[in-house]
């Protein structure tokens, strides 16, 4: 399972690529308005410190416009993935895009069938909002496990890119399901390695040799 950090936080990035963490990066208009830099740089600096795909959000509507925004995005670095949203002018888009060889990231996705549009256009990678269901009182992760059985079916190629990650349990039960990728923020990924009885233990292990007196090096 691939991991994409969802965020445009350049220390937080960093510091999770460091430990190796990091398959990949998205972003979104909101992502990029909290930062409150400039979005082509925030995303050429994003690209330097992953090799991954970094995922970088059209904001035109018809597919003409985010056609041409999406070209203009990948000159940024040769890793950007363009975003698109799931509307017939995004998947318009994602088809062209696609068939240039661009990597594509169909966002936004609500339902199974949108899911199946966004494979039979090419997609790269197909984003649908776990945590965006969930508020509104329906299963996200039904619609994980949904399209996983779609895309098994007729052995799209298209990635799922589990978004809208909001805790720890999303991430175990994506990895659960078979997604082929978890977009998550900082301190979700950083939560995952936490454990009470990780904490109580190494804490008596640390009494217990300190007693001994002894030193490893
Ligand atoms: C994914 O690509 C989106 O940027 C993100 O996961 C949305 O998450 P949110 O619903 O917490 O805003």
């Amino acid at each position: 399972m691939k991991f994409f950090v969802d965020s445009a936080d350049l220390n937080a990035i960093a510091a999770l690529n460091d430990i190796g963490l990091v398959d990949g990066v998205t972003t979104n208009p909101s992502i990029i308005a909290k930062s409150g830099r400039d979005f082509k740089d925030v995303i050429a600096e994003i690209c330097k410190i992953t090799e991954g795909h970094v995922s970088a959000e059209v904001v035109a509507t018809d597919a003409e416009g985010m056609i041409a925004e999406g070209r203009h995005l990948r000159k940024i670095a040769d890793n950007v993935c363009v975003k698109l949203p799931l509307t017939m002018e995004g998947l318009k888009a994602c088809n062209t895009l696609s068939r240039e060889g661009t990597p594509t990231n169909v966002t936004l996705c609500f339902s199974p069938n949108q899911a199946l549009l966004a494979a039979k256009c090419g997609a790269t990678y197909i984003s649908p909002f776990i945590g965006r269901l969930d508020d509104i009182t329906l299963d996200g992760l039904e619609l994980i496990e949904d399209i996983r059985t779609i895309y098994d079916n007729y052995g799209f190629e298209t990635e799922i890119l589990a978004a809208s990650i909001r805790n720890v349990n999303h991430v175990k039960d994506c990895a659960l399901i078979g997604a082929d990728v978890i977009t998550a923020p900082p301190a979700v990924i950083e939560n995952l390695s936490k454990h009470v009885l990780t904490d109580k233990g190494l804490e008596a292990f640390m009494k217990d040799w300190a007693a001994t007196g002894q030193s490893i090096l």
